[in-house]
């Protein structure tokens, strides 16, 4: 069985086959022009995704060494991630399965990072324990089975890729911001500045806007503004904030660890390509004595294997989806998140 998965959510175009429950093609392209602007620019992604979708498939195909109608099942990201790129994937992969008359899978991108684990050898036992990390969702979840996702927390504002990439624009530092101040922070004493971590009602929940804020204050009162900061304090700055924002990740882990029996834990999404978050994990693993799986940095970030494994394990549950179902905007829509 020939698996389609196309991936066109944020600034990822990406496009992957899995044959036979095997990986053969995993092709990312990045639109890095978007650093020129300090953030992602909607339009410019739409249309970048329509130029460079078609040639990733031919592309793909023959890395399988399959042609098109060899193809047994499509699947792509309907959401949550912007609308416009959305609809370029989603556009494509109904109308190409259309012309091939196979089934097409609609997959929520968050599901997508969940399931993420499931690439690797190793792969998670249920029920596991995922943290997702990305640059626009943090979610704290037990989960059950490919279709039972309890969600046990979430941020209440910015998700933590989003402090990352806000954090490092402060900083000068540029986008994506997650990279660029693992970058600066590396080997760096992590105690220069004691910022805050946030405590919520709910004791899984997240916040990172006062961990923003805390740094913007601090910067604002002992420099008067970002662009005095001398060389040699924006290492130790960017290694305080991440140490922070890693702390929290970690203490909500570590207190569901306590809580819930779990079989694994996983720690998938953007952010999972953290070197620091990714040996946190590895203690927390350590010390609960819970197998680790963390996605290889290939399938942290966007990309197209993770859509057509989750659509895949849609189709084996039997769901079916008809060929008017639209692009979702909201995490909400379209999802086993409980
Ligand atoms: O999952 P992803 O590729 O896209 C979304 O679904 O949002 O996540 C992108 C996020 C960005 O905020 C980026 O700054 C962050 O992941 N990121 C990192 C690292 N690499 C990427 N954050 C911290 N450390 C990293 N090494
Ligand atoms: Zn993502």
């Amino acid at each position: 069985m020939n698996v389609l998965g196309i991936e066109s959510s944020c600034d990822e175009t990406s496009v992957a086959i899995i044959s036979d429950g095997k990986l053969v093609s995993n092709l990312i392209s990045s639109q890095d022009f978007h650093a020129n602007y300090g953030g992602v620019v909607p339009e410019l992604s739409s249309r970048a995704h329509l130029q460079i979708l078609l040639p990733l498939v031919k592309k793909s195909l023959s890395d399988a060494n399959i042609t098109s109608d060899q193809i047994d099942l499509v699947c792509a990201t309907a959401g949550p991630g912007l609308i416009g790129a959305l609809l370029v994937g989603l556009t494509f992969a109904k109308g190409f399965a259309y012309s091939i008359n196979k089934p097409f899978i609609p997959v929520n991108h968050i599901e997508g990072h969940i399931f993420s684990g499931f690439l690797m050898e190793e792969k998670p036992e249920f029920p596991y324990l995922c943290l997702v990390v990305s640059g626009g969702h943090t979610l704290l979840l037990l989960v059950e089975s490919d279709t039972e996702i309890k969600k046990l927390g979430t941020t209440i504002d910015d998700a933590a890729g989003e402090a990352f990439d806000k954090i490092s624009k402060l900083l000068g530092l540029g986008y994506p911001g997650g990279p660029k101040i693992q970058e600066v922070a590396m080997n760096q004493p992590t105690d220069f500045v004691d910022f805050p971590i946030a405590q919520c009602k709910n004791e899984f929940d997240f916040s990172f806007s006062g961990l923003k804020t805390a740094v913007l204050r601090f910067i604002q009162k002992e420099y008067g503004d970002a662009t005095k900061i001398p060389n040699e304090h924006l290492p130790l700055i960017a290694a305080s904030f991440q140490y922070s924002a890693i702390r929290a990740l970690i203490a909500n882990t570590d207190k569901a660890l306590r809580k819930y029996k779990v079989n694994s834990i996983s720690l998938v999404g953007g952010v999972a390509a953290n070197k620091m978050l990714r040996d946190e994990f590895q203690k927390l693993s350590t010390k609960y004595k819970k197998k680790l799986v963390i996605p290889s940095l290939e399938f942290c970030g966007d990309n197209g294997a993770m859509i057509a494994y989750r659509g895949l394990t849609l189709y084996e549950a039997g769901i079916k989806y008809s060929f008017d179902f639209n692009a979702f905007p909201s995490l909400n829509d379209h999802t086993f998140i409980k």
